[in-house]
């Protein structure tokens, strides 16, 4: 199943002329800005990923507050991307702002605890319902350090993870199929050189049990590594008893499980997991978790707790080099924590969060159907994804047999020129606690437009 393009390469390239002109003419200020930057920048971006938003350069912000961005030109944007879920409380949510504002002039960083912590340990475990956490600085390297502990405790070199998947810049993570089905190991399609691929990583596709199994009864794979639904291939939602038998493969042969709720906390304050009734060895998650502030956690079970203290010599995790850092767990990124937790990562919060999404996605899956366009929409909680295919994947190469990059890039600066933010390199919207109903159905008729021009376009608009 790959995605259909519903008008010809011309045509879309046309479209495409049209927006990036008007996007040049509504932002000089940004092009000035890009033009200073790739003085001393990268390609004009201090992080790569800054300049992948399928403009000729990316907007410069002047400020974010809630739901809206401010571009340096003065216009103004409803935003659904949210920082790729950063920002997923909203930009700058005001008592995390507050807070941290109080802590700055107490002291950032110290090496040493505050009593903050032990609120948030509270509260973490009664959300995921695993007893012991600690605190990284993002997401990455908290799956890292989890990654490492799982490889001590079990002796086992390799991990485990789906086609497609993404968990941060995790070398063993950065894998994927090729053409054949099998790891990408020729340079033509390994987009992730430099790593010894077969070496450190199992790769299955997403919702294939048996592959599943025939990969781990090889008994030298220390952890699974998951998302609980793949959010960063487009979408793809587990099947009907798929995390069942995930679990029972995992326990039968001696694997760790660890799913990454830092995308899927979208679908309640204890994430996937708790939403799901998961029982995972370990739970890692960061970006929005402290309202943009860099901080990641990581929680595991009690057993975990005790074999880590059995197995990392006399003084447990403090004795080797290599897990945690030094501004981790500082003063400020648990106070941080604690306010976003207390006051904006609320139920109240998700419940409003997710209606909305609900409501966006209703309102796309109409259009998509008016239109009679080959598209669908994925839900997961607070987020939504657009994919070019009729019926939703069910796996990573599905999910990526969906991305027509044109078109996104398209789609995107469409959007974008109407004052509507999407997450870029894939159609993921989230919707925010502070998004109404206006704004949601800004978005849906932002999409709608578009959707009826190339549906004009195409010749198959019959009766609109
Ligand atoms: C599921 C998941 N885990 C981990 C990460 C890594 O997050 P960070 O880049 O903040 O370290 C990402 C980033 O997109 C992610 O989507």
């Amino acid at each position: 199943m790959t995605f259909q393009r519903i008008i010809s390469d011309q045509q879309l390239e046309e479209l495409m002329q049209r927006e990036a002109a008007r996007f040049e003419k509504r932002t000089p200020g940004s092009k000035a800005a890009f033009r200073q930057a790739g003085e001393v920048l990268l390609n004009g971006v201090p992080m790569p990923w800054m300049g992948d938003w399928g403009t000729a350069y990316p907007l410069f912000i002047d400020h974010a507050s809630e739901n809206r961005i401010k571009d340096v030109d003065g216009n103004t944007y409803i935003d659904f991307c949210l920082g790729d879920t950063g920002a997923m409380f909203g930009h700058s949510p005001a008592p995390t702002a507050e807070a941290v504002t109080r802590q700055i002039h107490r002291g950032i960083t110290t090496m040493l605890p505050t009593k903050d912590a032990v609120w948030v340990g509270r509260e973490l475990k009664s959300r995921f319902g695993l007893p012991y956490w600690q605190v990284a600085m993002t997401a990455t390297e908290a799956n890292r350090y989890v990654i490492r502990i799982c490889r001590t405790l079990t002796h086992r070199p390799k991990i485990l993870v789906f086609n497609e998947c993404y968990h941060g810049s995790i070398d063993e993570a950065l894998v994927h199929f090729g053409p054949d089905g099998r790891l990408a190991l020729r340079s033509e399609y390994d987009i992730n050189p430099g790593i010894p691929k077969e070496a450190l990583t199992r790769v299955v596709e997403f919702n294939d049990p048996d592959a599943l199994e025939e990969a781990l009864a090889h008994e030298d794979v220390a952890c699974v590594l998951a998302e609980p639904v793949m959010t960063n291939c487009g979408m793809v939602l587990p099947a009907p008893g798929y995390h069942a038998k995930l679990r029972e493969l995992c326990t039968r042969t001696g694997t760790y499980l660890i799913i990454d709720e830092t995308h899927t906390l979208s679908s309640g304050p204890g994430g996937y997991t708790a939403a799901h009734g998961l029982e995972p060895d370990f739970v890692t998650l960061g970006k929005c978790i402290a309202g943009g502030v860099p901080v990641a956690v990581y929680g595991f079970t009690a057993a975990i707790s005790e074999k880590i203290n059995a197995s990392f010599g006399h003084k447990g995790l403090s004795d080797p080099m290599g897990i945690g850092g030094t501004l981790s767990g500082n003063a400020l990124a648990i106070n941080a924590l604690r306010a976003t937790l207390k006051h904006a990562a609320t139920q109240t919060a998700f419940e409003k969060m997710i209606a909305g999404a609900n409501r966006m996605a209703d309102g796309l899956e109409a259009s998509i159907e008016k239109y009679d366009l080959p598209w669908s929409v994925t839900r997961c909680g607070a987020r939504a994804e657009l994919q070019f295919v009729p019926r939703l994947p069910t796996c990573g190469s599905e999910a990526k047999a969906a991305f027509d990059w044109p078109m996104i890039y398209y789609t995107h600066l469409f959007l974008a020129n109407r004052g509507l933010l999407i997450t870029p390199f894939h159609n993921m919207m989230l919707v925010p606690p502070m998004a109404t109903e206006e704004d949601i159905d800004c978005l849906v008729k932002g999409w709608d437009a578009c959707m009826q021009e190339l549906s004009v376009l195409s010749g198959r608009n019959r009766s609109h």
